[in-house]
């Protein structure tokens, strides 16, 4: 049996800061990268649009030979995954697998909260979808959740404002109106892959006692714990600790912004989609 890297895919950079935490708890793997820098943001787009961008990208890491595809974007994981777990992937091969990074999320967020009130961070796209509230009932009924869509933090980030007054603005203006929701609220996930470069002016914005969860360990330890219980799908994905790295814009924008997310200077390659 040939094995073959594991695909992670995000709309732009967020995915990498997923990607930063998967390699350092799974070094061993080989994995490609796939930035739909092109077409991002995918936060405000409709249902149909995230779901035939995202399938078509997930398609080329199939054609990559990936065993496993992880959708590192909550985006993506919101409004494409269950049609291509329940659909797609039963018409062109049930051997694939993807995952993506709200499951792993919502299973643990209530070991976290001790009033029972979450606060949920997102794009528009994610919130609208309400994948967090109906996930995180099932596995927390007593748990209340609080959402607020933030549709200028991506923008902000991907257009490298994430240090500037005007993201100090956006970010104390979303956090105030989550916490106008609830005054009970003790933790806060930030649920879109972007956010942790925010991490900083967040916590600077957020009161005191209130705890802000990124996804990144939490979706790498979840990996972990898949690969050791599927041994059938680890032995399909190769380990030479190689990690390749794709964007559908361009290489040197992408190699240029790709650092501050995944902590370590890249070399990327086109693909034209
Ligand atoms: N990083 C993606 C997420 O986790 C969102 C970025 C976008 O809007 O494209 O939702």
């Amino acid at each position: 049996m040939k094995q073959q890297p594991i695909g992670i895919f995000d709309s732009g950079y967020g995915g990498l800061t997923v990607l930063k935490e998967i390699t350092a708890a799974l070094p061993q793997f080989d994995y490609i990268y796939l930035g739909d820098n092109a077409r991002s943001p995918y936060g405000n787009r409709s249902f149909e649009t995230v779901y035939e961008y995202t399938w078509q990208c997930v398609q080329w890491l199939f054609t990559q030979g990936c065993p496993l595809v992880i959708l590192a974007c909550n985006t993506a994981s919101a409004k494409a995954l269950r049609s291509i777990q329940q659909n797609d992937l039963q018409k062109i091969d049930p051997s694939k697998r993807v995952l993506g990074v709200i499951r792993p999320t919502t299973e643990i967020i209530g070991r976290y909260t001790k009033t029972g009130n979450v606060g949920i961070l997102a794009t528009n796209g994610t919130v609208i979808s309400n994948s967090y509230p109906i996930e995180i009932q099932k596995f927390y009924p007593a748990v209340h959740v609080f959402q607020e869509a933030c549709p200028m933090w991506v923008p902000l980030v991907e257009n490298n404002e994430y240090n500037s007054p005007g993201a100090d603005y956006f970010i104390q203006k979303n956090i105030d109106n989550l916490m106008g929701r609830s005054g009970n609220i003790d933790t806060i996930l930030l649920a879109c892959t972007h956010y942790p470069l925010l991490m900083e002016k967040i916590k600077k914005a957020i009161p005191a006692g209130v705890t802000v969860l990124s996804q990144g360990e939490i979706v790498a330890d979840s990996l972990k714990l898949y690969l050791e219980k599927h041994a059938e799908i680890a032995e399909k994905c190769s380990k030479n600790g190689q990690i390749g790295f794709f964007t559908t814009d361009s290489v040197e924008d992408f190699d240029n912004h790709a650092a501050i997310f995944y902590g370590k200077p890249v070399k990327s390659k086109h693909l034209g989609l």
